[in-house]
C-alpha cells in the first residue's frame, strides 16, 4: 500500500502507538508473509538496525517499479468493517538519493467479487528525501458500504 521511488524504503509499524491495531505482525517481529505485511513488486525483509519503535522495521528492497512497496491484504468484514473510517500512521524512510525529493503515497486497492480492481490514493501529496530521515505519513480511508 506504499508507493515511492525505485529503491529501498524502510517502513515502521503502521499505526505506531495507536490505540487499536488492525495489522498482524505490525512491529515486523515475526517473518513477513502473505497473511501479514509483504512486499509487492519488491523483496521485504525484517530489518533490525533502524526503526522508530519496537525491534524491527521492514525493508523493501529490489523494487521493480515505482508502485512497488510494502503491502497488506485486509479482508472486508473481518479485518475492516463496512462504513468504518481508519486512520493510518506510517513511518517511512528512504535509503538512497540524498537530498532529491521523491513522492511517497499510501494507496488502497479494492478488489470486488466480480474481479474489478479500483485504486485510491489515501495520502495527500508528500515528497521526502533520504536526508529527511524517518517521516510520518498519515492517511485515512473509509470502507465502502455495499448493499445486495
Ligand atoms: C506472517 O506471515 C508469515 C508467512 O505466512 C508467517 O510465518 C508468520 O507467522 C506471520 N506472522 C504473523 C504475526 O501473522
Amino acid at each position: 500500500m506504499l508507493a515511492g521511488p525505485v529503491f529501498a524504503v524502510l517502513l515502521c509499524a503502521a499505526l505506531c502507538g495507536a490505540e487499536s491495531q488492525i495489522f498482524r505482525n505490525a512491529g515486523f517481529e515475526s517473518p513477513l508473509g502473505p497473511d501479514n505485511w509483504s512486499c509487492s513488486g519488491c523483496t521485504g525483509l525484517q530489518y533490525g538496525d533502524d526503526k522508530v519503535e519496537g525491534d524491527y522495521s521492514m525493508e523493501a528492497q529490489g523494487r521493480r517499479a515505482d508502485w512497488a512497496g510494502p503491502t497488506y491484504l485486509l479482508t472486508y468484514g473481518t479485518d475492516v468493517i463496512s462504513g468504518q473510517t481508519y486512520d493510518f500512521q506510517i513511518y517511512v524512510k528512504l535509503l538512497a538519493d540524498g537530498s532529491n525529493q521523491h513522492e511517497i503515497k499510501a494507496v488502497v486497492s479494492a478488489t470486488f467479487s466480480d474481479g474489478e480492481k479500483v485504486y485510491q490514493k489515501i495520502s495527500s501529496p508528500t515528497f521526502i528525501s533520504q536526508n529527511d530521515g524517518w517521516f510520518k505519513l498519515t492517511a485515512r480511508a473509509t470502507v465502502p458500504v455495499f448493499t445486495a
